[in-house]
């Protein structure tokens, strides 16, 4: 029997934490399936279906390694993720996928991995940051450069927290603020203040288009090579499957292709991200 490709899992809201207020609002929401489920890679995203509303597709920021939940973290934009951002614990919602590739964490092992992330960009990262992390031993040192607009937008504030014992973490704001101690600027500007060493380093670096773009010069600028550097891009998608052409950057389908590119993979495409 074929099944249809579009029918989405149904899986239950199991927790909704608010990591940013106001306007611009984030949260975490976890999930778990209500009948069988799927397993993910590091990088990979799913479609979220609010019924009667749409769907939007959105990072898995949860590790693959944990199994009892399905962890999104959403900035509110506009009609899907506003129904998304109502949503309370026992909420019932469609989830679809995993869609897209990965990024290789396998043939990194052994290397060191520098995390880039800017906002909301901490989403994708944060997969493979947790699963590096938990298999720590497979990898070398572990950093994380990530910075938000202002100290209430970043996001994760107590997993960053926690995170300062077991790796590096720097963290910046665009704009100084009275109680911050911590770098002022952008991820960017960071990036090129605390100089990490490209010697046998990954760089990945996820956020908005024009802090990806920033956060990759600087990289380069240091020394890291553009097979070194990884990111993804976020196109907007609609079917999640290679079929409606919606996400094309030239004939690559950012939704079976994508969304994780090497720099040296992603400069040789037409600049439509
Ligand atoms: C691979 C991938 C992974 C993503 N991961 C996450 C994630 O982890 N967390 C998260 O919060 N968001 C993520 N997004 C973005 C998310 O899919 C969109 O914000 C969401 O679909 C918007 O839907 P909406 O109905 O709320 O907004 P709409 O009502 O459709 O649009 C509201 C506004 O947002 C703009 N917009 C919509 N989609 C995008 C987009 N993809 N890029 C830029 N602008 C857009 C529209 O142009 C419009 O101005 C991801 C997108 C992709 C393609
Ligand atoms: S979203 Fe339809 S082809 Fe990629």
């Amino acid at each position: 029997m074929r099944t249809n490709v579009y029918l989405p899992k149904l899986a239950k809201v199991i927790s909704v934490k608010e990591e940013v207020g106001g306007v611009r609002s984030i949260k975490t929401f976890r999930t778990q399936f209500l009948d069988g489920g799927f397993t993910h890679k590091c990088g990979q995203c799913a479609m979220l279906s609010i019924f009667g509303k749409g769907e939007s597709m959105i990072s898995i920021s949860s590790s693959p390694l944990v199994k009892d939940y399905l962890q999104f973290s959403i900035l509110k934009m506009g009609r899907v993720t506003s129904a998304i951002h109502d949503l309370e614990v026992g909420s019932i919602i469609g989830i679809r996928g995993p869609y897209g590739n990965a990024f290789p964490i396998e043939s990194w092992k052994g290397k060191n991995i520098l995390f880039a992330g800017g906002g909301i960009g901490l989403a994708p990262i944060w997969s493979v940051l947790q699963t590096t992390l938990l298999r720590k031993k497979d990898y070398g040192d572990l950093t994380l450069i990530y910075g938000a607009r202002t100290s209430p937008d970043i996001v994760f504030k107590e997993e960053l927290a926690d995170l300062k014992s077991k790796m590096k973490v720097h963290l910046s704001i665009d704009v100084a603020e009275p109680e911050w101690k911590e770098f002022v600027g952008f991820v960017a500007q960071n990036i090129l203040d605390k100089k990490p060493s490209p010697e046998n380093t990954i760089a990945i670096t996820c956020g908005p288009p024009i802090m990806i773009k920033t956060c990759i010069k600087a990289l380069s600028e240091i020394g890291f090579k553009d097979d070194q550097i990884y990111t993804t891009v976020e196109n907007k998608m609609k079917c999640g499957i290679g079929k409606c052409g919606r996400c094309n950057i030239g004939r690559h389908y950012v939704c079976k292709d994508g969304p994780v590119y090497s720099w040296a993979e992603l400069r040789q495409l037409p600049q439509e991200y």
